[in-house]
This record gives structure tokens, C-alpha cells and sequence, in this order.
């Protein structure tokens, strides 16, 4: 990559706190003066006042009004808002003002156009219509953002750095000629040698095989199917671009003001291309966007997800929610306003898992431009309106749970996402399409309805500490995350990894031997060949230890055989593989050596003799293997479970169970259907957020966590203080309909 600025060298410990000067949490939104009069933006400020408003992010479209013709600058608005805006107690999220390009620019320098793979140039008209990688573009952004850092340097209302905005949103994948460049530039630091890519990229086939890098394209639309190691590097080259652009942009803010925090905000659940967890290193703060789909009835488990892999992504600290609606967006196909009551839920959902800001898209709605329908603060209503009685309530509901800043979600659960994988797993000629989110989402909801908080953590991440590791179908991985997963059972955790996982290498290399290679020895499973089902059809899977009827599954099933010891918990019942194993446990000692699986293995046991006879075997229906004891009072043999189809969601509930409950993992609270309940800890203290996404009162024992199997745990009726009205409350909680309850209890 072309590096301008050198990020090394600076001081990162001498940077601020990105909160430092707000009371408790933030709230507030973006905020877009330049598409308004003067005296709306004085009663803007009124109202932010009213509200409660703490931060605004400003300027993030605001280049074309700063400069509307080539050196020509008018500032004069963008001073005044800032002195008012300080005036009034609020701080700022400052952009560098680059979102979107100005005409002139695109009109001047018409090479810095993005385009598609066909070489379709996309033109100015909306917004990111440039080539990060083009260095004219760079430059006049490097120039922006300098601008606007030595301007703003010493503002007094000045908090953190907002670099660009979603960065990738509208152009993640760059065809153009530019973007060739820098693909060939990045290739060269990532393979030095030019056998290597050949090797990587196994150009032996179809006659690939390069002899300068000069040769190399970005993969544009071509005759057949594509290189898929090429297209997987392109994936990761764009990502990494992205974040040097970034990086390029913060360097430059860097160094005028080295105490000013720096940020952008991220899209993490809802976007493929950029791979989050390989830029948290250079966020001083995570910040992320989350809008919910309006059609969607499961839409708050998605929120849980983003909320979760957000703080994944923070290493686990307080992280800020820099963009969600008050209500409906503009951009799906039916724009439903949100349900009275639905705005608190979603905000609070995020501070829960660890947001300490509620931040919108945006403080007013327009009047004009392609997102007069999205809602805001403001509504078009104005302020006589439920919205904006809902948004001064919601400000103050922020401002009551003040204490819970900094405070941290504990989990012993961690669910391991992973972008490379993602990319690689949904490329085309594989043996079906398998949709990667769809798997983490399905094992994500079952454990969110058991009330399991999880950690959402890339597959490089340190494993000790969780007792339940679940690595949904991970096609891609490399040596060293495979053994990350393989050192965590044999410290005794309970792991699960499901079908289409350890795949291939990081090349997108076959693990030859058998499949799941990476994961073969660890799950004692060798699986010839797949069997995938066509559109429409199912199976059933049984054995002594499932629900009566057994289970049902779709999409996918494979060929195996499984060593001695290895549990059958479900064979296939019917379809392609009758009498074959589906569902498969493995006792894993302690840090022993798991031998190889041959092709010579065990033949395949049948479910019924399998589930009596294997070790760490049920004791029978509904006694799940290894409920006794926690993780920590266990001994420390754990275990490896596979599930080598696509269970139907009762069956991933009845799996999730099963392994939360040998794992030893708690339920933040035994909650009812529909409701969330999780733990933000502090010293001496710990939040307990109660969410009703029901429409009837419930009652929660939230007192403490007790073991799944803990039926009849005996309700401890722990007193603390709903810090949203004052009450001191005991457990069992009562939430009201759609309702929400913050209790913070002595610890
Ligand atoms: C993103 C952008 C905002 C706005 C919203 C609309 O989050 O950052 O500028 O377009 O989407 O939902
Ligand atoms: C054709 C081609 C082969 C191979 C097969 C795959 O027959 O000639 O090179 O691609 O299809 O089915």
C-alpha cells in the first residue's frame, strides 16, 4: 500500500478519553446544519438542550458547502456551530468532511471514479463516488481532513475525530484502474516473490500461471469462474485498503492534534466486505452504525448481534453506538416507523452490551436530498409529536444510567466470526451455497433465547476464559486458529463447530486427508464426500439422547466416519446418508494428543448404541452429558461436538442447550420468551438490563444466574435500584410490556 504518513511514533498513551468532558453516557446524533436556515439552527440548539443531547457528530457531509469551488473556503457557518454547540455544553464528534466529494472535484479529476467489475464508472451524484485508491483523491482528502484539524485544533468543543463515514459503504470493491495499481502493489508486499502467488493462488490451473506481477488484474467479470484465491485476495486487498485509507486520514489528524481521539464508524453485523476485527487496533474508540430491518420479527436478536460482535471487536470495552434510528429508515423496501416503545429498547439493547453512547442518524429530519424519509430526533412533525416526547424521554433515561459508563459485559461464551472466512465460504462452485451469517445467526439466537451472553471473537483471539466456544461453519482457517479452538477443549471447554468448517487454508487450499481437515483429529470425525440436499428437501436425525422424534435438517450432509470413543449423539434417519453420523461428540482429554483419524477408522456407529456406549455419553432423554458441574469444578477433559448439517432452529435450540449446559455456562437470568436480560459489571456493582420485546408484562428472576438445568433454582430475592425510576425492586423483576428495567445490585 502507498502509506503518505507514518502511523508510527506517536504517543497513543497521551490521547484523551473520546468522553472526556460529558456527563455519564452520550446522546445524541449527526448533525447536518448546512441543510438548514439560521434560525432552524438556533432552535436546534434549544432543543438539543431540551433533549439532553451531550455530543453531535458534525461536518461528515459538509466539503461542498465548506469549499464550493476549488480553494474557495467558507467556514464562517462551521465556526459559528461549533461556538454555539461548545456554548451550550455539547461536544463534538468532527469529521474530516470527505463522505462526499465535492463536483468540482469529480468534474476536474474524472480518474478518481470508482468502478465496477464490468468497468462500468460510477459518477458523481450521491455520495463516495471516488477511488480510495486513487492518489489524487488521496491527496485532496489528506488536504480536507488537514484543513479541518488545523482549523478545529484547539476548539474547546472538540472530543474525537470522525474519519470520513462508513468508511466502504457505497464503494468497498474498487475495479478501476487505480485500484489495479495498488492490487499489485499490495500483492507484491503480501508474496515478495512471484512463485509464491503462483503457488497461493495454484495458477497451474487453467494455464494461470503469472510471469510478472504487472500481469495480475483485479478480478474483473471474465469468461468463467474466477481464480477463487484471487478473488479472496482482492477481498482482503480492499479491506486493507479501507483501513489504509483510514489510517492515512487519522495520521494526518495525528499529528496536528495528538490528543484527540480518533474513530470512524463501523458497520459491523450488516456489511461482508470490510473485516472489522482487522482494523480495531487503529480505533481509538469502535464506534458502529446499526439500523434494524423493519420486517424482520427477530430484528432485536440482530441488534443483540451487532451490539455483541461490536464489543468483540473492542477487545471487550465500552464502545460507542454512533448511528441507529429513532424510527423508520428510507432505505429498505417498506419503511416502517418503529413500535411506541421500540426506540428505548433498541438504544438500551446497546448500552447493555456495552455501548456507553446512543447515537443517531440523524438530530432533524430533511426537508430534502434521498433521505427525507429517514427518521431523526426532530421529526418533519416537529415537536409536537410522540417522536420527539419519546426522544426528551429517551435523553433522560440516558442520563439516569449515567453510572453504568465504562462498566463491562462478562462472558463465558464466545462465538467465533470471522471475514475471511465469510468471503471465502460464499464464493461460487462450491458444493452448494452456503450463506455464512445464516449459520452464526442461527447458533447467535439460540443462545441469546437461552439467555447466554456471548462474545463474538475472530478466530485469533485468545479462547482461555470461555467455557462454550462455538465456531459456526468456519470454511477457512489457518493452522495456528485451529489450534486456538483444539488448546480451548483440551482445557476443558465445551466445543462446537459445525459443517463446511477447517475446509481449507488460508490460500483457500483443500486440506487434503479428509474433511473438516483443520478440525478432523479434534472432532474425531473423517468425512469422505458431501452430500449436499436439494432446494426443498430435509432430513430427520435420532438418537437416544434427542427429543422423540429427533430433529430435522436441510441443506447439507456429508459422508463420515467417526474413531472409537467418538459419540454418535444423531444419525441421518433418511435422505442421501441413512444410518450415517449427523451430530458427534468427543470426549477430549486433557492436553492429550487426539491421535489421527485414518481412513481406516471406526465404521459407523449406529445412534443407538452409540449414545449409550460412548464416553461423557447421556445418561438418556433429557439428561444432558456432563450437566453436573460447571466448567471451572469440571476436570479438565472437555469436549468437541459436531454438527455436520443444518439443523432446523428447534434443533440448534436443542444442541445450544445441551452444550451450554455441559459447558457449565450460566443464563444471565432464566428468561422467558422474547425477553433479554445481561450484565454490565463494575467493582462492587453490577447493571442488570431487563428488555421485553413482548407486548405483556413478564417477571424475571433476575436475582443471579443459575444453571439451565436449574429448574427449580430457588428465586433469590435480591434488592437493588431501578436506576430509570428510582425504585429500590427485589426478584423476581417485573418488566412491563415492551418495557425495560436497569437494576444495578451491590455485588
Ligand atoms: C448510514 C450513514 C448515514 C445515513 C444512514 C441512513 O448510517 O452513515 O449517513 O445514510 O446510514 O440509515
Ligand atoms: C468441461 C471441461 C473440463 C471441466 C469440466 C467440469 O468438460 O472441458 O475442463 O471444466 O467441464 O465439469
Amino acid at each position: 500500500m502507498r502509506r503518505r504518513t507514518s502511523p508510527s511514533g506517536f504517543d497513543t498513551a497521551g490521547i484523551r478519553p473520546w468522553n472526556a468532558g460529558i456527563d455519564g453516557l452520550a446522546f445524541g446524533g449527526d448533525y447536518n446544519p448546512e441543510q438548514w436556515p439560521d434560525d432552524v439552527r438556533l432552535e436546534d440548539i434549544e432543543l438539543m438542550r431540551e433533549a439532553g443531547v451531550n455530543i453531535v457528530s458534525l461536518a461528515i457531509f459538509a466539503w461542498a458547502t465548506v469549499e464550493p469551488r476549488e480553494g474557495e473556503f467558507d467556514w464562517a457557518w462551521l465556526d459559528t456551530t461549533m461556538d454555539r454547540l461548545h456554548a451550550a455544553g455539547i461536544r463534538v464528534a468532527l469529521a474530516t468532511a470527505t463522505a462526499a466529494a465535492p463536483p468540482w472535484l469529480t468534474r476536474k479529476h474524472p480518474e478518481i471514479l470508482p468502478q465496477r467489475s464490468d468497468g462500468t464508472v460510477l459518477h458523481q451524484g450521491s455520495r463516495q463516488t471516488y477511488s480510495i485508491h486513487h492518489p489524487v483523491f488521496r491527496d485532496y482528502a489528506v488536504g480536507m481532513a488537514e484543513r479541518v484539524a488545523r482549523r478545529y485544533a484547539d476548539h474547546p468543543a472538540l472530543a474525537l475525530w470522525h474519519v470520513d463515514n462508513e468508511i466502504g459503504c457505497h464503494n468497498p470493491r474498487d475495479w478501476s484502474p487505480a485500484a489495479a495499481d495498488a492490487f499489485r502493489d499490495w500483492l507484491r508486499e503480501r508474496y515478495g516473490d512471484l512463485d509464491d502467488l503462483n503457488e497461493a493462488w495454484g495458477t497451474a490451473f487453467w494455464s494461470q500461471r503469472y510471469g510478472s506481477f504487472d500481469d495480475v488484474l483485479p478480478p474483473r467479470d471474465t469468461t468463467a469462474f474466477g481464480n477463487p484465491t484471487q478473488l479472496l485476495d482482492f477481498d482482503r486487498f480492499n479491506s486493507d485498503a479501507l483501513l489504509d485509507y483510514y489510517r492515512d486520514l487519522r495520521d494526518t489528524l495525528r499529528e496536528i492534534t495528538p490528543h484527540v481521539p480518533t474513530t470512524t464508524n463501523l458497520m459491523a453485523g450488516s456489511h461482508k466486505e470490510m473485516d472489522y476485527f482487522s482494523w480495531a487496533d487503529d480505533l481509538d474508540v469502535v464506534a458502529n452504525d446499526n439500523y434494524t430491518l423493519a420486517a424482520d420479527p427477530d430484528r432485536h436478536l440482530l441488534l443483540s448481534l451487532s451490539a455483541d460482535l461490536s464489543r468483540g471487536i473492542a477487545g471487550g470495552d465500552p464502545w460507542i453506538l454512533m448511528e441507529h434510528s429513532t424510527s423508520a429508515v428510507n432505505w429498505q423496501s417498506r419503511n416502517r416507523a418503529k413500535q411506541p416503545g421500540e426506540m428505548l429498547r433498541n438504544s438500551l439493547a446497546h448500552v447493555a452490551r456495552g455501548s456507553d453512547a446512543v447515537m443517531f442518524f440523524q438530530w432533524r429530519a430533511s426537508k430534502a436530498g434521498a433521505e427525507k424519509y429517514h427518521s431523526a430526533l426532530v421529526p418533519h412533525a416537529g415537536t409536537d409529536s410522540d417522536l420527539w416526547r419519546d426522544v426528551v424521554a429517551l435523553g433522560g433515561a440516558v442520563k439516569a444510567l449515567g453510572e453504568v459508563r465504562g462498566s463491562r459485559v462478562v462472558a463465558r461464551t464466545a462465538l467465533v466470526l470471522d471475514w475471511p472466512a465469510w468471503w471465502a465460504c460464499e464464493q461460487d462452485v462450491h458444493p452448494t451455497q452456503v450463506q455464512y451469517p445464516d449459520q452464526v445467526l442461527a447458533w447467535y439466537k439460540a443462545l441469546w433465547r437461552l439467555g447466554v451472553t456471548v462474545d463474538v471473537v475472530p478466530p485469533s483471539r485468545d479462547l482461555d476464559g470461555y467455557d462454550l466456544v462455538v465456531v459456526p461453519t468456519l470454511y477457512l482457517v489457518s493452522d495456528a486458529d485451529a489450534a486456538r479452538v483444539r488448546a480451548a477443549a483440551e482445557r476443558g471447554a465445551t466445543v462446537l463447530i459445525t459443517y463446511f468448517s477447517g475446509i481449507v487454508d488460508e490460500n483457500d487450499h483443500i486440506r487434503l486427508g479428509g474433511y473438516p481437515g483443520a478440525y478432523r483429529d479434534l472432532l474425531g470425525v473423517r468425512t469422505e464426500e458431501f452430500f449436499p440436499l436439494q432446494e426443498g428437501e430435509s432430513v430427520r436425525v435420532s438418537g437416544a439422547s434427542l427429543p422423540g422424534g429427533g430433529l430435522t435438517a436441510d441443506l447439507w450432509t456429508e459422508k463420515s466416519t467417526v474413531t472409537d470413543g467418538v459419540e454418535v449423539i444423531a444419525a441421518y434417519d433418511d435422505g442421501p446418508l441413512p444410518g450415517g453420523p449427523a451430530i458427534t461428540r468427543r470426549t477430549v482429554p486433557a492436553g492429550g494428543d487426539p491421535g489421527t483419524v485414518s481412513a481406516a477408522a471406526a465404521p459407523v456407529s449406529t445412534a443407538g448404541t452409540a449414545a449409550a456406549a460412548g464416553p461423557g455419553g447421556s445418561a438418556g432423554p433429557g439428561v444432558p452429558a456432563g450437566s453436573a458441574g460447571s466448567a471451572a469444578a469440571r476436570s479438565s477433559t472437555g469436549s468437541a461436538w459436531y454438527v455436520a448439517t443444518r439443523l432446523s432452529d428447534e434443533g440448534v435450540a436443542h444442541i445450544a442447550r445441551r452444550v451450554a449446559d455441559e459447558a457449565g455456562v450460566l443464563p444471565s437470568a432464566a428468561v422467558p420468551e422474547g425477553v433479554e436480560v445481561v450484565r454490565r459489571v463494575a467493582d462492587g456493582v453490577e447493571f442488570v438490563f431487563a428488555i421485553n420485546h413482548t407486548d405483556a408484562e413478564v417477571t424475571v428472576d433476575a436475582g443471579r444466574p443459575a444453571p439451565l438445568s436449574d429448574t427449580d433454582a430457588a428465586l433469590a430475592a435480591v434488592v437493588g435500584t431501578d436506576l430509570l425510576t428510582g425504585e429500590d425492586v427485589t426478584s423476581p423483576l417485573t418488566i412491563p410490556a415492551g418495557g425495560v428495567r436497569v437494576v444495578r445490585v451491590p455485588v
